[in-house]
């Protein structure tokens, strides 16, 4: 008897439902020769909940992904929700999902596809070999920290960082570091604030804990100019919540195309999977989303949710493979392009070619 696990899938706003399909076909057809088979139950999370339930984040969303083995997700968002007040924005949906999982540590690796070296905007020479590991607190910091508010005089949001959040987010750095070249860069902001001197002080004591590990420690500014300096000086970057954010979008620039990397948000009761990328709402509809972010956000939930790491791996060299041979979806028809094609092209020679493999 095949295991079987329950997959909570939630395609979102924009471009979701598109990719998401994609992300499935080729679970699908990975698992036919894996001991496992997968089922898939729908929830509705941001502006399409918004518009049905009138909530960006049903109960029964949340009760659902409780339920599950794994999330996966597409994206959140669009202009048309964009003016309601915060908390009917898609965005808080996500936010709030985030929080009642309990997921604290964000996980986004980004690499650099050989055939790709020249879709960044950045040298192929300083991007040749990158392979970097962006470990974001998720569930802390300046996007929940209380009091927040606005009076129309002035407005306000608070950053806080406890020992215990810290500690458990700095753990999972190190013990990412330890799988990959044990080197963890801890970036903050320790010469103006406060909780950022807290956050270099506790991450140092934990990092005794890890004598393998080479433990370093910079400032965010230069972290952003580091990263597009020399990204290859760098392993697992640890980081709080915005600065996270922000150094994870910038990274994603590496690749070439933010179209392309994935991400993991884990430590909770259930793992959620998602591109990093957004809704995309001006190329939703149209078939021309890249497809590939969100399938090896698939393989992430199969390698850190389900312990595949078999199947995982195998989707990692499909999407390898496939590049290889010169497909590409639109944002990236510039390079090396032998085909362009669809996103529901692009997921089914992902699909056929996992199948092989
Ligand atoms: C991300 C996104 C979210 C964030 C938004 C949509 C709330 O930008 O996942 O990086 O800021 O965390
Ligand atoms: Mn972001």
């Amino acid at each position: 008897m095949k295991k079987r696990y329950k997959i909570a899938i939630i395609k979102g706003d924009g471009i979701g439902p598109e990719i998401i399909d994609e992300a499935i076909k080729v679970l699908d057809a990975v698992s036919t020769n894996e001991d496992f088979e997968l089922s898939y139950d729908e929830y509705l999370m941001g502006g399409c909940a918004y518009d049905v339930k009138g909530t960006p984040l049903p109960d029964e969303t949340i009760e659902g992904c409780l339920k599950s083995d794994a999330v996966l997700f597409g994206a959140i968002g669009g202009q048309k929700w964009d003016t309601l007040p915060r908390q009917f924005r898609p965005e808080s949906g996500l936010l709030k999902l985030r929080k009642s999982l309990g997921l604290f540590a964000n996980l986004r690796p980004t690499s650099v596809f050989d055939e790709l070296l020249d879709a960044s905007t950045l040298k192929p020479e300083v991007l040749k070999g990158v392979d970097l590991f962006v470990v974001r607190e998720l569930t802390g910091g300046i996007y929940f920290g209380e009091p927040r508010g606005s009076d129309g005089v002035k407005a306000f949001n608070t950053m806080v960082y406890t020992k215990d959040e810290i500690i458990r987010i700095a753990k999972v750095a190190f013990e990412s570091a330890m799988k990959r070249r044990k080197q963890v860069c801890s970036v903050d902001k320790a010469n103006v604030l406060e909780v950022s001197q807290f956050w270099r002080d506790t991450v140092i004591e934990v990092a005794k804990e890890y004598p393998q590990v080479t433990l370093t420690h910079m400032y965010v500014d230069n972290a952003a100019m580091q990263l597009v300096r020399n990204p290859r000086q760098f392993d697992v970057i640890l980081t709080g919540n915005i600065f996270g954010d922000i150094l994870s979008d910038e990274a994603s620039m590496i690749s070439g195309s933010i179209g392309l990397l994935p991400s993991a948000s884990v430590g909770g009761k259930v793992g959620l999977f998602e591109p990093i990328h957004g809704s995309a709402p001006d190329i939703a509809g149209q078939g021309i989303a890249n497809p590939i972010a969100t399938i090896l956000s698939a393989s992430m939930m199969l390698r850190f949710a389900l312990n595949e790491s078999k199947a995982a791996d195998r989707i990692e060299k499909a999407v390898k493979h496939v590049l290889k041979d010169g497909y590409r979806t639109k944002d990236l028809s510039e390079f090396n392009a032998k085909e362009i094609c669809s996103t529901s092209q692009i997921g089914s020679i992902i699909a056929d070619c996992v199948a092989n493999i």
